[in-house]
């Protein structure tokens, strides 16, 4: 049997990454975990952040995926040597493609960053774009009211625009070309995030960059899936909301037919399962 490709965030943002995925690599099959129960990651200490990315990926491996992508930049941001010291399928994040991609748009050197406090604060970005191109200058602002917006759909009102206003105030004058959605949530803000930036800043979200990088690992793996029978998906959350639901089928369409719930305490035991290793589970 063809494995899977794991996909795994906090929430729906994810889907906009599987999205992507979809869109580039049509053949392959893919296993989505969203931790609804815990969303938002943003404003957790790095410490859980750890925890719950370690049982976010074990429950993934129990389903015989072949890589794992993490699309939730908050983990991405902390560095993901300890999820591929642990699990032994190529591990793609989002922040260094995203960041190749900005390198690549910006005409001015002068980049923006959104993305949640634990991202922003990580100086993660910063660190991948300048390691790129140490002439570049990145400013950045943490937007915490996304996320809950996001999650409730509210992504195209009169809510969302003057959420976008107020929290892209951080770059007024800074003259930037180049904006880094350094959040998977934040793509589906990207119609009230156009009406703000206007045509003279590029937006970059980390689907498509990350799905080409995914496609670069598999390929030199030799995992690639390049034809076979039609793919199926599979969609988990860690809290069944008719929320997740809606958005995914929005977003996703047919792709989901089903969305099924796995709980925390099926994660612990996964994640015992995995390593034999309680202490390692986190607290919900
Ligand atoms: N979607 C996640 C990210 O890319 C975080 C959103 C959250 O749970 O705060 O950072």
């Amino acid at each position: 049997m063809e494995r899977p490709i794991g996909v795994f965030d906090s929430g729906v943002g994810g889907l906009s990454i599987a999205e992507a995925i979809f869109e580039r690599l049509p053949n392959e099959s893919l296993v989505f975990f969203g931790d609804t129960a815990r969303v938002p990651y943003g404003n957790k200490s790095p410490d859980t952040l750890r925890r719950f990315a370690l049982e976010d990926a074990a429950f993934l491996m129990t389903k015989g995926v072949k890589a794992i992508v993490v699309a939730c930049n908050t983990i991405a941001s902390l560095g993901l040597d300890e999820l591929a010291q642990r699990f032994d399928v190529p591990i793609v994040g989002v922040i260094e493609p995203s960041a190749r991609a900005a390198v690549a748009a910006t005409h001015n050197k002068r980049i923006g960053l959104i993305g949640t406090r634990a991202t922003v604060a990580s100086g993660a970005y910063e660190a991948a774009i300048q390691e790129i191109d140490p002439e570049v200058s990145v400013y950045s602002a943490a937007c915490p009211l996304f996320v809950p917006l996001i999650e409730e759909g509210w992504t195209n009102n009169i809510v969302a625009d003057i959420v976008v206003d107020e929290h892209m105030r951080a770059f007024e004058g800074r003259g930037i070309d180049t904006l880094v959605l350094g959040c998977s949530h934040y793509a589906l803000m990207r119609v009230a995030l156009e009406r703000h930036c206007g045509s003279g800043v590029t937006l970059i979200d980390n689907g498509g960059p990350t799905a080409e990088e995914l496609e670069q690992r598999l390929r030199a793996a030799g995992t690639l899936r390049s034809d076979g029978p039609q793919p199926q998906h599979e969609f988990y959350v860690s809290d069944l909301s008719s929320n997740f639901s809606q958005i995914a089928q929005v977003f996703l369409g047919e792709r989901v037919s089903a969305v099924r719930q796995v709980s925390l305490e099926e994660m612990r035991e996964w994640m015992m399962v995995w390593n034999g290793a309680p202490w390692m589970v986190a607290d919900s």
